[in-house]
């Protein structure tokens, strides 16, 4: 046995590591691509719309699913309801972890090697875009830095709860937010920043389709981390002298903030010289690099930016480990150091196929997708919203409603979950994510 359950010990340290969970590689690479490519501000009210109508509830239902059964994702539901087939919604989350973390260790390397990068000076006039193809198409580097990533991911799992993972974030996420404010503020002072908030706050709801919706809601559940289990296992260690309902709150608060503080920092830089806010995936690695190389002292804001994107991504990449270790500490009574190394091995070796999927892979297509975009889709376009969609129909007719209202409310706290949250969770949830898959699927086959 591994004795009793560790909890975080205050309320600042759940809020910051499931904070640190949700900031990521997501709030700043993914959203400001989506939105550029997306209409903009158009694409930002609706997604703030699906935070508040399915992100916050859902942060709730799986804190609170958590909280009762202090177990993690297959525990948890094996806990809430014995003997039935649930658990199995669990146990996809944690096949989730393992395919989202072997691939967003490989991006969250491309940081790490563009701190780098930032270092030895980004200079004008250098091909940007061959650069980063160079970098990624090659085989030894990016291998060398996943494996330090996932040396560091699992360095911080080991250590424990409090030791690691607590402890991190309190240090991590200060440190994100200082350097975010540094690089907004140098942003918004460029000659040139009014156009780039322009467009990122005039709604061009002509460009908005039913793809924007999809992009929205699916972006809702990667930012936040849902439907895979990691704030079910984080919220495994709240204590019950804590709210749900408050602590819920100031995530998606936080989490929100710095997605559109992210694109304060991105779009007025952009626009200042002259690039295209539409350059997709590539935008923070091949537009941003041209960007800082135009700009006095560029490379330590470069030097500043690829260490924020790293820290995020270092902060989310632990809570996705924790989902996979929390699972074999728990059901299969395994040492958690020898988890967190072994998992570390498996996820790393993974990933591997992804990032020889630029280079010496690069001929390899599954169902017509390279190697990355593959586990992308298989991960957060399918795994992501069928788990989030089964959890909302999970705790609202299965578990019930009002056994997560009372979950959530207790001890009471500023905000009060109500009666809405049944109509949410029962019905607008799973209809509206089993309508994105459809569509997922529909564009896939069609
Ligand atoms: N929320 C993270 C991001 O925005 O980058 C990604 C993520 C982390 C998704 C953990 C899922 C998860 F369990």
């Amino acid at each position: 046995m591994n004795g009793a359950r560790e909890k975080w010990t205050s309320k600042v340290g759940f809020v910051l590591a499931a904070a640190g969970s949700a900031v990521g590689l997501g709030n700043i690479w993914r959203f400001s691509y989506v939105t550029g490519t997306n209409g903009g501000a158009a694409f930002v009210i609706i997604y703030l719309v699906a935070i508040v109508l399915i992100g916050y509830p859902m942060m709730v239902t799986e804190v609170a699913i958590g909280r009762k059964s202090e177990k993690n994702p297959v525990g948890a539901f094996k806990a809430l309801a014995p003997n039935t087939p649930w658990w199995l919604v669990g146990a996809l989350g944690v096949f989730s972890g393992f395919v989202i973390l072997s691939f967003y260790s490989v991006v969250a390397g491309w940081s790490v090697a563009y701190i780098f990068k930032a270092i030895a000076g980004f200079i004008p006039d250098t091909d940007f875009a061959g650069v980063f193809v160079g970098h990624i198409t090659s085989t030894g580097a990016p291998i060398i830095w996943h494996a330090i990533f996932m040396v560091l991911t699992a360095g911080i799992i080991a250590a424990g709860v409090v030791k690691g993972i607590q402890r991190w974030v309190k240090i991590l996420m200060p440190v994100l937010f200082i350097l975010l404010i540094i690089l907004v503020l140098r942003a918004l002072t460029l000659p040139g920043a009014g156009e780039g908030i322009a467009f990122y706050l005039a709604p061009r709801f002509g460009d908005v389709t039913a793809g924007t919706l999809l992009a929205a809601i699916g972006q809702a559940f990667f930012t936040l981390s849902l439907g895979m289990g990691a704030m079910i296992t984080y919220g495994s260690y709240l204590s019950n002298q804590e709210n749900i309902a408050d602590n819920g709150g100031w995530v998606v608060g936080l989490d929100t903030a710095i997605a559109i503080v992210a694109g304060f920092a991105i779009f007025p830089a952009v626009f200042a010289f002259g690039f295209d806010p539409a350059a997709g995936p590539g935008l923070v690695f091949i537009t941003l690099p041209a960007v800082f190389a135009e700009m006095p002292a560029g490379s330590l804001f470069g030097f500043i930016f690829f260490v924020l994107l790293s820290v995020a991504a270092l902060t989310s990449a632990i809570s996705l480990l924790e989902v996979v270790v929390a699972w074999l500490v728990d059901e299969k009574d395994w040492p958690r150091v020898k988890a967190a190394v072994s998992m570390g091995i498996v996820i790393f070796v993974i990933g591997l196929p992804t990032t020889l999927g630029f280079g010496v892979w690069g001929d390899v297509r599954i169902i017509g997708m390279e190697i990355l975009d593959f586990y992308d889709f298989l991960a957060s376009e399918l795994a992501l919203p069928i788990g989030g969609a089964l959890t909302a129909i999970f705790a609202g007719h299965v578990w019930k409603a009002r056994t997560v209202v009372d979950e959530t409310n207790s001890p009471p706290g500023a905000i009060k979950i109500g009666n809405w949250y049944g109509v949410l969770i029962k019905y607008v949830i799973p209809i509206a994510v089993f309508l994105v898959l459809l569509f997922t699927l529909i564009d896939f086959l069609g």
